[in-house]
């Protein structure tokens, strides 16, 4: 976003009331606030009952042992029960949990029976693949309700899952899979991506290559396409699941039983393993995605219009919805195949009430035009959402009058993978809406936005938001690497979780949600860390030295452009040299990765410590003049790039 289009959003008078009816029968109303503040923790026992426990909890929170939370101490649970068996027990086994929609064509309704059938299969086929509670198991799949069924498999057992996005690469595959021990791996022949079946065995393949600890790969067959088989490790999913028992008792574990870890992109080059356990989990995804959402079980369809390899599929494609027995869209494929109004149609189609998705959805939506939406029925629609970047106010009035037809809510949700579930958001039937504000902590969340001196500032002042107490679905830890917990959310405030993200409070004590301060961008609403994409560039023989910097697009919100000092050797290359280390940046990362420019420079602004002054090179990826550069060890650098960049186009593909 530019700095302009910030200072416009900040002065944003616009809101707008929730509708009457809906704001009539909301779930949560606005006594929740009082409530929850009166006694947090009495706010949080009481939406733990949303959740079937087969152990009661003892205490809410258990905070003695800081910046390590316990929650529902004693309790147990299962998490897939509560997603399924109790839902079937009730009698809406002939519910529908998912309308799976692909983009070939295929389509099926899958009840909650038969996933539970399902999912119990999986288990038995886990169990007799030697999977035990405890153990990691890696998910690397398009968006099918395999995928599903494999994670509650996962969580039946206890045994951790660790989803990986498809679009990662089969190094990113191997640094997670040896970073949590997986012994097991879930993937798929291929997905229907773009109206062509994509490989993604190969990937795997070669990842578990080089991880020696992996003994069994289940292969889902989606595609039918042809694929290399290693004897010693592949078996057909159908082949190890098909013939089981469609039923499964299930065992019932600690309240803090690991039950998914997902990798995550920090400050350094490593990607951090974020631990989530159960019961606080669970309440935290069922509370805010009946609350946020104001999910009407027994009516809504529901769609949450992410991938399941993200946190946002984790917590409302996944667990939230159905912890609330929810009927869902689950969709593989892209939103412009086999035409653009592909969402639209499918939403006219199953009826869909709320649709959650991010701002760079709608920023594309808004370049294809108004008269895609306007050919299909959306009447249906009551509500709709945001998530993973701030949405620009021209998006959200946008995406509520065209999308929302002027009566849906907007609820723009602000949240992090290390948070599990969303924490900052409006209320749909207590909160004025205000385009381009995530507005304020939901009820029973404590945030702040602290100075330097980690003071909380005053309406109207700006600084680092921070989340001043527990809630039930924060990590517990980071995978293997406790230090680095305290220190990357713990240490910058002590005692209060640090989300990285600054933020401004208004005039009437709302937030606005302004960016990161580390070294974090946001590219589509997905996480990237400069230092990982600098690492990968300077991995490639080529390569000498390598800074990236996430400059402002008006499309993806953030767009990664890269400097790169090359190598004596490597010299007068070409377009040929840039092309390459893209391709390379895909290969170590994932295609989500490729920066989108790479500019060959002669040298790379430093201070006179040797640290790279990115500011100086945001301002040249974003067409401006050069800030204030008299740190600088050497003051003609930014002359010596901007000479080399007017002489010669760097690559826009
Ligand atoms: C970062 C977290 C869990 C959501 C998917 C992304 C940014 C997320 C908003 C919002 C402004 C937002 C923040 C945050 N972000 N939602 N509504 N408004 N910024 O999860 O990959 O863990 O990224 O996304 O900068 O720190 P993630």
């Amino acid at each position: 976003m530019s700095n302009a289009e910030l200072s416009n959003m900040l002065h944003e008078t616009r809101s707008f009331e929730p509708p009457a009816e809906l704001a009539a029968h909301a779930n949560l109303t606005a006594e929740a606030y009082a409530e929850a503040k009166e006694d947090r923790l009495a706010f949080w026992g009481k939406q733990a009952e949303r959740i079937t426990w087969a152990e009661p909890f003892t205490e809410v929170l258990d905070w003695s042992d800081a910046p390590h939370s316990k929650w529902y101490v004693g309790g147990k649970l299962n998490a897939a029960y509560n997603c399924l068996d109790r839902h079937v027990e009730n009698g809406l086994g002939d519910r529908v949990a998912y309308h799976f929609e692909a983009e070939n064509g295929d389509q099926r309704d899958i009840t909650y029976a038969e996933l539970l059938a399902q999912v119990c299969q999986a288990a038995n086929g886990l169990i007799e693949l030697g999977v035990k509670t405890g153990d990691r198991v890696a998910i690397y799949m398009p968006m099918i309700p395999e995928t599903v069924v494999a994670m509650l498999a996962c969580a039946r057992l206890g045994a951790p899952h660790t989803v990986i996005f498809a679009g990662f690469s089969a190094q990113s595959i191997e640094d997670r899979v040896k970073d949590c021990g997986v012994e097991v791996v879930i993937t798929a022949d291929g997905a229907n991506r773009r109206g062509k079946a994509s490989a993604l065995k190969p990937t795997v393949d070669e990842a578990v290559a080089k991880c020696p600890g992996v003994r069994h790969v289940l292969v889902v067959k989606r595609t039918g396409q042809d694929v290399a088989w290693n004897d010693d490790l592949d078996l057909w999913w159908s082949d190890v699941v098909e013939h089981q028992s469609t039923e499964h008792q299930c065992e019932f574990f600690d309240a803090e039983h690991p039950l998914y870890i997902m990798y995550s992109s920090g400050t350094t080059g490593k990607p951090k393993g974020v631990l989530h356990t159960t019961g606080g989990y669970l309440v935290g995804v069922s509370y805010t995605h009946w609350a946020v959402f104001d999910l009407k079980a027994d009516q809504d369809v529901f769609w949450t219009a992410a991938d399941i390899g993200w946190v946002t599929g984790h917590s409302y494609i996944v667990y939230g919805p159905l912890a609330n027995a929810t009927t869902s869209v689950l969709y593989e494929g892209t939103p412009d195949t086999p035409h653009q109004g592909r969402w639209w149609e499918i939403i006219s189609k199953y009826q869909v009430n709320i649709l959650y998705c991010a701002p760079t959805a709608i920023r594309t939506f808004m370049k294809w035009g108004r008269q895609i939406p306007e050919k299909f029925d959306l009447s249906s629609l009551r509500l709709i959402g945001s998530v993973g970047e701030p949405i620009n106010p021209e998006a959200y009035m946008w995406y509520r009058e065209v999308i929302g037809g002027n009566n849906c809510p907007v609820v723009d949700t602000w949240w992090q993978t290390e948070n599990g579930m969303i924490l900052i958001s409006p209320l749909p039937g207590v909160t004025a809406g205000k385009p381009g504000s995530a507005m304020t902590p939901l009820p029973g969340v404590t945030a702040a936005i602290y100075n330097e001196a980690g003071e909380p500032v005053d309406k109207g002042g700006a600084g680092y938001l921070v989340i001043t107490e527990p809630w039930p679905a924060m990590l517990r830890t980071l995978w293997g690497d406790d230090d680095r917990y305290q220190n990357t959310y713990w240490s910058r405030f002590p005692g209060v979780y640090f989300s990285g993200d600054s933020a401004k409070l208004d005039e009437d004590g709302d937030y606005w949600l302004m960016g990161r301060v580390d070294d974090v961008i946001n590219v589509s609403g997905h996480r990237m860390s400069t230092t990982e994409i600098e690492s990968a560039l300077v991995s490639h023989p080529m390569v000498a030295e390598a800074a990236v910097v996430g400059a402002a697009d008006a499309m993806t919100g953030q767009s990664i452009e890269a400097f790169v000092i090359l190598r004596e050797s490597a010299k007068g290359g070409g377009d040929d040299v840039v092309a390459e280390l893209r391709n390379h940046v895909a290969k170590v990362i994932g295609s989500i990765a490729k920066p989108r420019s790479i500019m060959v420079v002669p040298d790379l602004p430093k201070t006179r410590s040797g640290k790279i002054m990115r500011r100086l090179l945001k301002d040249v990826a974003e067409d401006r003049e050069p800030g204030d550069s008299t740190t600088l060890a050497d003051s003609s650098v930014m002359d010596l790039i901007q000479e080399n960049l007017s002489s010669k186009p760097s690559d826009g593909g």
